[in-house]
Order: C-alpha cells, then sequence, then structure tokens
C-alpha cells in the first residue's frame, strides 16, 4: 500500500521504516530539513538498536523515502499517518500544535481519493473528531484560496466524503521499538468508518499474520476494533496503568526499606500471580522519558475539564516526584553533608537502548545536587560517546567508567544499562574518596559490588 508519515521522531520513523520492510511504500515527511538531509543519506537521527539496519535495506529497495515536501507525500499516500510530537504544556495538558499544523497542511493538499488519516500521535480523547475539522478547514482555505485566484476545483462535499480519520495508538517502548512494532501486544484501531477500518487491516496484515514475528508460530496478533474516543482512552489508561504500577512497588519499596524486607524478591513474589503479572514491577528513581509524565498529566487534565478528579492518578504521580529525590535522601543519609562532596551519576537516558534524554529522572537528580552545593559528574554510553551534551547543564560528562569513579564521594545507577553489569568495580572503588554505590535501579548483585570493596544500598532491599 502506498503510506504517508508525517513527523520522523522515535514513532514516525519506526513506524514509516518498519511499514516499508513489510513491504509497503512509505513516504517519510519531516519539516525538519536537517533530519531529512541525514536520513536521505541513510542515517537515522535516533538511536533505536536494530533502527539504521532496517532503514538502509528498505531504503535500497526503494520501498522508504524521505521529504520536506508534505503535498508530495499526502498525494502519494492512501494512509496518511499523522506523528509529530504532543509534548506537555505547563498546565499539563498535550500541546496538539503540531498535530493541528500537520492537519491543516494535509487538508491543504488534499487530491480527490480517498485517504485515512491516521492518528497515530498520542492524542487527547475528542481528537479524532478534531482533526476532522481541521482537516476540513485546510479544505476549505484551499478552496477560498482557488476561488480567489478564480481556479475551478472540487466541491467541499465531494473532499469531505474522501477521507476519514482513524485513530491507531502506539504502544512501542523506545529502546525496543522495532522489536514492539514487529511483536506487538495488540493493534488497536478506533473509526465510525468500516472501509478505513478495513483498509488499516489490510495495511497490518503482515504483522497480524506475524511473518516478521519472533515467533511465527504465535497465534494473530489481536486487533481491537472500537469507535474513535475508545482507542485514544486505550491509549491514556494503558499508559496510566503502567505508571500507576510502578508507583505502586516504588511506594512498596519504600516501605521495604523501613521494615526491612527485599523489593526485588516482593515483585518476584506477587508478579507470579498471574492477575497482577511481574512486568513493572521494578522499583527504582521513578518514571520518566517522554511519555508516561505528560500522558498521565494530560488523562489528569482531561479529567479535570469534565470536574472529575482523578485521586489515583494523582497519588501516581506524587509517588513519582517524591521517588525521583530518593537517591538523593540515601546519598545524604551516608555522607550527610552533600556541598563539596562529588558524586558520579551511571547513566543518563531516562532508561537504556535509547538516546531519549527527554524528563529523564538523571535531569532531576542533577538540579537537586547543583542546589545542594554538589559537583556532579555522569557517564553514559550514549551521551559520552555521541560527545553531544544534549544541552546538558551542571554536569561534566566523563568518556568511561573509571575516569567518571576517579575522586568521587559515591557512584549513582540511574540507567540499567547492560555494560554496567561487566565495569570493573574494585578498581573504581579504589579511586573513590569514598565507595557509595546507591543503585537507582536495583540492577546490580549487591554480593559482587560489596565484595569489590562499596558500601552497596538498593532501592527498597
Ligand atoms: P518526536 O519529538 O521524537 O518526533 C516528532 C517529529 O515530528 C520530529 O521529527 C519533528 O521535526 C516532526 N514535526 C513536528 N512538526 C511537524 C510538521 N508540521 N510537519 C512535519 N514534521 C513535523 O516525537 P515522538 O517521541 O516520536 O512522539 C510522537 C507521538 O507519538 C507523540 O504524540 C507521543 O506521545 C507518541 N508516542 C511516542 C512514543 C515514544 O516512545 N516516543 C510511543 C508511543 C506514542
Ligand atoms: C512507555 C510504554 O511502555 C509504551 O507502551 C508506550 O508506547 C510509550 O511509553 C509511550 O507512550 O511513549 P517508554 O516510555 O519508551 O514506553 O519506556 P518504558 O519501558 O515504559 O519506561 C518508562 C519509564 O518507566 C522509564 O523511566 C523506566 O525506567 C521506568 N520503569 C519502567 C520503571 O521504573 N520500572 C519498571 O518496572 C518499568
Amino acid at each position: 500500500m502506498r503510506v504517508c508519515v508525517i513527523g520522523t521522531g522515535y514513532v514516525g520513523l519506526v513506524t514509516g521504516v518498519c511499514l516499508a520492510h513489510i513491504g509497503h511504500h512509505v513516504i517519510c515527511i519531516d519539516n525538519n530539513e536537517e533530519k531529512v538531509k541525514l536520513m536521505k543519506s541513510g542515517q537515522s537521527p535516533i538511536y533505536e538498536p536494530g533502527l539504521s539496519e532496517l532503514m538502509q535495506s528498505s531504503a535500497a529497495s526503494g520501498n522508504l523515502e524521505f521529504s520536506t515536501d508534505l503535498e508530495a507525500g499526502v498525494k502519494h499516500g492512501e494512509i496518511l499517518f499523522i506523528a509529530v510530537g504532543t509534548p506537555a504544556l505547563p498546565t499539563g495538558e498535550s500541546d496538539t500544535r503540531y498535530v493541528e499544523a500537520v492537519a491543516r497542511g494535509i487538508g491543504a493538499h488534499l487530491n480527490g481519493g480517498y485517504k485515512v488519516i491516521v492518528n497515530k500521535s498520542t492524542v487527547p480523547i475528542g481528537s479524532g473528531d478534531w482533526v476532522r475539522m481541521i482537516v476540513l478547514d485546510g479544505v476549505a482555505e484551499r478552496q477560498k484560496n482557488l476561488v480567489a485566484a478564480g481556479g475551478g476545483i472540487s466541491t467541499l462535499e465531494r473532499i469531505e466524503a474522501e477521507f476519514d480519520v482513524v485513530s491507531n495508538p502506539e504502544f512501542l517502548r523506545e529502546g525496543s521499538a522495532v522489536y514492539d512494532t514487529f511483536n506487538p501486544d495488540r493493534i488497536v484501531l478506533g473509526s465510525n468508518n468500516p472501509k478505513a477500518i478495513e483498509m488499516m487491516k489490510e495495511l497490518y496484515a503482515p504483522l497480524v499474520e506475524r511473518q516478521f514475528s519472533e515467533d511465527p508460530s504465535l497465534p494473530p496478533v489481536p486487533v481491537v476494533v472500537t469507535d474513535l474516543s475508545s482507542a485514544e482512552m486505550i491509549k491514556y489508561a494503558a499508559n496510566a496503568f503502567l505508571a500507576t504500577k510502578i508507583s505502586f512497588i516504588n511506594e512498596v519499596a519504600n516501605i521495604c526499606d523501613r521494615v526491612g524486607a527485599d523489593v526485588t524478591q516482593v515483585a518476584k513474589g506477587i508478579g507470579l500471580d498471574s492477575r497482577i503479572g511481574s512486568k513493572f514491577l521494578s522499583a527504582g528513581i521513578g518514571w520518566g522519558g517522554s511519555c508516561f509524565p505528560k500522558d498521565v498529566s494530560a488523562l489528569v487534565h482531561t479529567a479535570e475539564d469534565y470536574g472529575y478528579e482523578t485521586e489515583l492518578l494523582n497519588a501516581a504521580i506524587n509517588v513519582n516526584k517524591r521517588q525521583r529525590t530518593i537517591a538523593i535522601e540515601k546519598l545524604q543519609q551516608e555522607l550527610k553533608i552533600l556541598k563539596g562532596k562529588t558524586v558520579g551519576l551511571l547513566g543518563l537516558t531516562f532508561k537504556p537502548d535509547t538516546d531519549d534524554m527527554r524528563d529523564a529522572p538523571a535531569l532531576t537528580m542533577i538540579e537537586q545536587l547543583n542546589r545542594l552545593g554538589a559537583k556532579v559528574k555522569a557517564y553514559d554510553p550514549i551521551v559520552s560517546q555521541s560527545g553531544l551534551s544534549h544541552g546538558l547543564s551542571g554536569v561534566i560528562i566523563e568518556s568511561d567508567p573509571e575516569r567518571l569513579a576517579d575522586g568521587c564521594d559515591a557512584l549513582v545507577v540511574v540507567t540499567e544499562w547492560q555494560e554496567f553489569l561487566r565495569l570493573d568495580y574494585g578498581k573504581m572503588a579504589k579511586t573513590m574518596r569514598e565507595p557509595v554505590l546507591i543503585d537507582g535501579r536495583n540492577f546490580l548483585d549487591p554480593a559482587v559490588v560489596t565484595a569489590a570493596g562499596f558500601r552497596y544500598l538498593g532501592i527498597g532491599r
């Protein structure tokens, strides 16, 4: 099928590349010229395992193109994905201005043939109808301009009949985005028109049939067909549930710390109950990233718009805020005064296997440590090697973990990068002023690190 993906970030680029890989002809559009230039040269602007290789092979097969030309993309696609960012506004609501610009742009370039416009971006509930309205505004503006210029055009009614909006929320995780796309737990399609749903089912058929799955013998991927608002709500409810689950285990961890229990054993013990499930029960320094914080806030905001106070979600947010300070409390417990001390952060990105620093717990930690008068150094496999500081301030980026440890009063594991399991902790402890290690992800084996000479403190263990 002919597909256009507008917005080539973590979601848009992965979606475009994977759809091209399974045999569709995809044009990826972005209004960032630098990014498009980079992608045309075969390079991925983001770090996502396996993405560059797929991008290059799909481009070589002729199935994948990149452009800044929205008109060309709209003309090409039978299915048009909107995959631009929807960051949080200071009020907590979702900033939909990029979606609006794209929807208007699509309207300005619709060319008659039936199109499915897909909201892949996470958008507030009700956005399906809103996008439809904005697209029609774009159509009307074009109509007005053409009439003013004296050109003949198709009527608004005819154009209106030629597209439908589908909500197709994305559930991929950064760091395993390509894997998640080929191995989804489910595909959610929300629309009022069966014709649009049929086209989406045809698009995803190779994935549903597990042709690109790690285990092709698994039953087909469930496709959940809903109305527009329910599909939009599924996305927010899924992220809010997962964030609440993490806040729950973090609260349990804090109680474990006080009563002397080990949260990793507790998580195992409760996770084996199939009603609870073992995933997303890793206690730590709180959830971050580009989605959980903004999506939970947006859902709270939507509920407020309807006069409903979200007590459980507010609690999940508050637990998370407090959890972001847990490592600092433990540092104070061990080092007492932090002023004049040097703290080394192992990891900066909000989770491993990504270069994404959006709303990373490390940022909160750097700010707090700076405020308390500590010097902060950090080593992160991606940030240190890319040579880019990601606009980070108040932190010295070291090129390797041993240089990081040198002269530190404490180390904090902020991101659970695999390579941190293989470090020479014995050597590192010897070069530190105080061999203190706060494991903000309960990632390391306390026995190993203690044997290497560290005073080890986990979260709730
Ligand atoms: P991103 O910020 O990484 O990428 C957005 C891209 O859109 C950028 O490349 C930007 O240049 C481009 N863009 C902005 N305005 C444009 C315009 N008018 N025309 C063309 N391109 C434009 O965003 P992301 O992380 O990929 O997230 C996109 C959406 O998907 C968000 O709504 C997010 O909540 C949702 N989502 C993200 C993830 C994730 O893991 N990042 C997962 C599921 C859902
Ligand atoms: C999350 C969801 O998992 C995806 O399904 C969703 O598509 C995406 O948000 C989105 O909407 O953007 P992502 O943010 O990439 O994906 O990463 P997660 O693996 O969910 O981790 C989010 C945060 O929770 C990270 O800071 C991570 O360290 C933290 N986390 C996760 C924990 O503290 N404990 C856990 O057990 C799991």
